[in-house]
């Protein structure tokens, strides 16, 4: 492999021979880009190559993808492939195809051939030949133009592929780069906002297969969205090690919230598989699905599933669009028929470890990178509608109105008022709307969520008993009618204390430095794994004073390479520490 910083620097000829692999016998697309350097990562760069295809005439386009091979064809059977494509298709198996395939796939490439003229370009990683037999059966059905922007979507694939074993870069900056990559698919042009099954969404679960791929894991998606990578072991323990986090992210997120904890060890495993490194036991990164709860106000679906907690009562459900969940997740190819079958085997899983963001400025202040979770703490989030009666802003007076907004106001006030008085306690009215709001009409309707936590189940329960006793009071002196409906109750989770143990000493091995403890206030996957399996969690420092659920959320580079760094010493130890 050649380092980021000596492809930078290399003279012109130089660079554009050692890229000359990423694109088929096409040494004019690395020479395009060759006057853009310096790239600050392997994603920059690719991102400029693609751009630099995609800019090209059509003419380059064409002969872009003529220069490939055809699969499993007559090239790859005389053995006059590049070394790339060679062991591509060898990893596919299509070479070492049944003679019905081959038969199948010679007389489908024949086909595709005189509908586009030009041979059928597929990223092959991660296939077999059944299923690139059924990805050119499809294709063959394109019309022209649409096929020729999916094959040069494929060759981009195939050189995201093929950068990656080539080009080595700094843990810190490829998991950086990751997480801003995959900010771009969002719901919100000027945001970040990418809620369960959307097409963000979809486009997010792809992009995390392919940086998956990338890192040479083995690949699936399951039922529900959630995306996972293997690597596997060497056989020593059947058991695996399970890690991850969400993808789905809040309104207006930041870039790091979950996506950390799914990225960051889909590179260490990366830099592990390219190192030779095999661990004694099988590692899954879990990319789960949803964990905000914000399209179907229903937390933790990825992870629920895998620790064997679905309720499939959620899945009806409603978004805003009055669409149920059931029906969304079978409209985006999942069958909530196959959702049980994902939960683990608790006796075939060695623990679930997360890596997070803190989202709170404890580390910052501390000026530590990285701090063990401790435990997690419960959560009871509520949806609230006040009924009141809409009315005109000009002729009802003051004194005979029942107007919801003013009930809910105090509700909100409520809300502030009761967390405010125990430090452990905190209270959030998240969400506030006046369906249908006019200027001139008195609110005859609001809704309100109410989201109350802390460490403490017994202090949050309490707390929420007397928030309900006075929203009975609000709603009676106001006359209006307010209905609650409970959408999460989840406990507060103790992380295990072999874990906690295993992480402080590989943060003492990295860092030098006792590991700092603390809680997280946020809640996280592994509450729903804690009931699977030993839970243990890693912080990494959030900056710009610790804020997250904004956009404003940031990570270091060097806070990511060091977090990375611990958790290849987690992944190291691990079998004879745990
Ligand atoms: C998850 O982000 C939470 O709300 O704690
Ligand atoms: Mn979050
Ligand atoms: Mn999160």
């Amino acid at each position: 492999m050649i380092t980021l910083t000596t492809l930078n620097e290399l003279p012109i000829p130089a660079f554009v021979s050692a890229l000359s692999s990423l694109f088929e016998h096409s040494p004019w697309v690395p020479e395009r880009v060759a006057g853009l350097r310096p790239f600050a990562s392997n994603i920059a760069l690719h991102h400029t190559l693609c751009a630099a295809v995609t800019q090209a005439d059509e003419a380059e386009q064409l002969a872009l993808i003529r220069a490939h091979p055809e699969l499993a064809g007559r090239a790859a059977i005389r053995g006059d492939l590049t070394p790339a494509s060679t062991s591509e298709q060898k990893g596919a198996g299509l070479s070492a195809c049944t003679r019905e395939q081959f038969e199948r796939l010679h007389s489908l490439n024949a086909a595709y051939n005189s509908r586009f003229g030009f041979p059928f370009v597929l990223a092959v990683k991660g296939h077999t030949p059944d299923t690139v037999i059924a990805a050119l059966a499809e294709r063959v059905t394109h019309d022209a133009q649409e096929e020729r922007s999916v094959a040069l979507r494929e060759i981009f694939r195939i050189a995201l592929f093929r950068l990656a074993d080539l080009v080595e870069e700094s843990l810190g900056t490829a998991i950086i780069a990751l997480c801003d990559d995959l900010a771009r698919y969002s719901e919100d042009k000027n945001a970040l906002t990418c809620s369960y099954l959307t097409p963000a969404h979809r486009a997010t679960a792809d992009r995390i297969r392919d940086f998956m791929l990338a890192a040479g894991l083995n690949v699936h998606r399951d039922a529900i969205g959630n995306v996972v990578g293997v690597l596997p072991g060497n056989g020593q323990s059947s058991r695996r090690l399970l890690t991850g986090s969400h993808y789905d992210t809040v309104t207006n997120a930041g870039r790091y919230d979950g996506r950390l904890g799914i990225l960051l060890p889909v590179a260490v495993a990366g830099a592990l598989r390219r190192a030779g490194v095999t661990l004694p036991y099988t590692l899954e990164i879990i990319a789960f699905a949803e964990e905000e709860g914000v399209r179907f106000k229903s937390t933790f679906l990825g992870s629920r599933a895998v620790a064997g907690r679905f309720d499939q009562k959620v899945l009806q459900s409603l978004d805003a669009h009055g669409i149920a969940l059931g029906e969304a997740i079978r409209a985006s190819g999942g069958s909530v028929e196959d959702i049980p079958a994902i939960a683990r085997d608790p006796k075939q899983t060695l623990g679930f470890v997360e890596i997070h963001i803190e989202q709170g400025p404890v580390l910052l202040d501390a000026g530590l990178p990285v701090g063990v979770v401790t435990s997690i703490a419960g959560n009871i989030r509520s949806t609230v509608t006040v009924t009141g009666l809409a009315g005109h802003a000009g002729t009802v007076p003051m004194a005979l109105r029942h107007d919801a907004a003013a009930a809910a106001a105090e509700i909100v006030l409520a809300v502030e008022h009761r967390c405010s008085t125990d430090p452990g306690l905190v209270g959030t009215v998240g969400m506030l709307e006046v369906p249908g709001g006019a200027i001139n009409v008195i609110p005859g309707r609001c809704h309100l969520s109410i989201d109350i936590r802390s460490g403490s189940d017994a202090a949050r329960d309490t707390a929420v008993a007397d928030l309900s006793a006075e929203i009975e009071h609000i709603a009676q002196r106001r006359g209006v009618a307010i209905e609650q409906r409970r959408v999460l109750e989840v406990a507060s989770v103790p992380c295990d204390l072999q874990l906690q143990d295993a992480w402080a000493m590989s943060v003492r091995r990295v860092t030098g430095e006792s590991a700092r403890r603390l809680p997280s206030g946020a809640g996280h996957d592994a509450m729903m794994m804690a009931g699977l399996t030993p839970i243990g969690m890693l912080f990494v420092r959030c900056g710009n004073g610790g804020i997250s659920h904004n956009p404003m959320e940031t990570l270091s580079v060097e806070d990511a390479g060091l977090a990375a760094r611990v958790f290849e010493d987690f992944l190291r130890h691990f079998a004879v520490s745990v």
